[in-house]
C-alpha cells in the first residue's frame, strides 16, 4: 500500500475581456501573422481594472470545489503558485482562503514563475505523502497584464491572465504505476540564468516593475530542458513517452510545445493545447489546460498525464500523474 495524491476536482477562470492579436496591431509595429506564426497565440484574456490574482484564483477554486462536490472547509491546505500576488504580503493564498470563507487549515504562495504550478503540485504531493494534509487545493493564478511593458512588442503580445485549480486528496494506492494520482515529480532550477527572464522591480526598487525577456535564449533552454525533465520524471517510475495519454505542457509557445512533444516521441494529437486562446498565463497555464482538457473530453479518469514547465529563474520541472 502507498498513499497517493489523487485528483478529485479541477476548475478554471478566465477574465471576461478577450484581447485579440489585432488589438496590438493598432498600437505598435506588430501583426496577427507574426504573433501567430512565432508563438501560436491568437488571443488572451486581460483582467478588469481592480480584478486581482486572488479574485481569479477564488473563482477557479470555487469551480474545482463544485467539480469535487466539496465545501471549502473540506480542504486542509491551499497552495497558490503565482508571481503576481495582489500585494507583497500577505499571500494570495490567505486572501483566497478568506474569500472562500474557509476558517481552518493553512494557505501559502509558491513562486517559481512559469514553473510555479509544477512546483506547487510537487509540494502538495509532499504534504500528502508526509501526512501533513489530506486534501490540498493547488492553484495557479496570474495577472501578468499588470507587469507587461505595453511598449515592448517582443513581450507584451505573449502573456495573458487567468487561473486554474486542482484538488488532490490522499488515497491508498497499490504502489504501482496503475494507481491513480501523482506517480513522480522532477524539479530543477539554475539561478545563473536570471538575466534572460526577470521583472525589473520589487521590494529593492520600490516599484512592481515590468517583465524583461531574451526570448531566443529562453526558447533554446525550453526545448532542451522540458523534454529532459519529462523524461526524467517518467524514467523514475519506469515509464516512457509511449505510456503517455496526454502531455499538458506550460502554454508559452506552440513551437516549444511541438519541439518537446517531438523529442518525447508523443504525437501532437496527445497534447492539450490552449496557447491559442489563453497566451502565456505563467503559473496558471497548466491548471487552465488541465481543466479545459477535461471539459473538452480529452483527459479521462485513468489517463497517464505529464505536465512540464519552464520559466524565470530558470526553474523547470515535470509531474507525472494518472488522472
Ligand atoms: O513562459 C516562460 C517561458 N517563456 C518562453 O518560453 C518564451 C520563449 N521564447 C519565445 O517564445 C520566442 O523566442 C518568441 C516568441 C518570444 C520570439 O520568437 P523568435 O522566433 O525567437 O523571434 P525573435 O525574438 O528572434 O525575433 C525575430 C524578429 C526580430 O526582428 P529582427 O531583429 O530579426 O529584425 C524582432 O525584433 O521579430 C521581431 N519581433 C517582432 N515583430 C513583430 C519581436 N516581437 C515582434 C512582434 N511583432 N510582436
Amino acid at each position: 500500500m502507498q498513499v497517493r495524491a489523487v485528483v478529485r476536482g479541477v476548475g478554471h477562470y478566465l477574465p471576461e475581456r478577450i484581447v485579440e492579436n489585432a488589438e496590438f496591431e493598432a498600437n505598435m509595429d506588430t501583426s496577427d501573422e507574426w504573433i501567430r506564426s512565432r508563438s501560436g497565440i491568437e488571443r488572451r484574456h486581460f483582467a478588469a481594472p481592480g480584478e486581482t490574482t486572488s479574485d481569479l484564483a477564488t473563482h477557479a477554486a470555487r469551480a474545482a470545489l463544485a467539480d469535487a462536490d466539496m465545501q471549502p472547509d473540506d480542504i486542509d491546505a491551499i497552495v497558490v503558485a503565482t508571481s503576481t500576488a495582489d500585494l507583497t504580503f500577505p499571500s494570495a493564498a490567505t486572501m483566497v482562503q478568506e474569500k472562500l470563507g474557509m476558517t481552518r487549515g493553512f494557505a501559502y504562495d509558491m513562486q517559481a514563475v512559469c514553473a510555479g504550478f509544477v512546483f506547487a503540485l510537487a509540494n502538495a504531493n509532499a504534504l500528502i505523502l508526509s501526512g501533513q494534509a489530506k486534501r490540498v487545493m493547488v492553484i495557479g493564478a496570474e495577472t501578468f497584464s499588470r507587469i507587461l511593458d505595453m511598449t515592448d512588442r517582443a513581450t507584451c503580445v505573449l502573456f495573458g491572465d487567468g487561473a486554474g485549480a486542482l484538488i488532490v486528496e490522499a488515497q491508498d494506492g497499490s504502489g504501482t504505476t496503475d494507481d491513480r494520482g501523482i506517480l513522480s515529480t522532477d524539479l530543477n532550477s539554475d539561478g545563473r540564468y536570471r538575466e534572460i527572464l526577470y521583472v525589473d522591480g520589487g521590494v529593492s526598487t520600490g516599484t512592481s516593475g515590468v517583465l524583461k525577456m531574451h526570448g531566443k535564449e529562453v526558447f533554446r533552454h525550453a526545448v532542451e530542458k522540458l523534454a529532459a525533465t519529462a523524461h526524467t520524471a517518467l524514467d523514475k517510475v519506469g515509464l516512457t513517452g509511449d505510456d503517455v495519454q496526454w502531455i499538458v505542457p506550460h502554454q508559452a509557445n506552440l513551437r516549444i510545445i511541438k519541439g518537446t512533444a517531438h523529442r518525447m516521441k508523443v504525437s501532437m494529437d496527445r497534447v492539450v493545447l490552449t496557447v491559442q486562446d489563453h497566451g502565456n498565463t505563467s503559473a496558471a497555464s497548466i491548471p487552465l489546460a488541465l481543466s479545459v482538457g477535461k471539459a473538452r473530453g480529452q483527459i479521462k479518469s485513468g489517463d497517464l498525464v505529464v505536465t512540464e514547465a519552464i520559466g524565470g529563474g530558470l526553474a523547470w520541472g515535470a509531474v507525472v500523474l494518472r488522472w
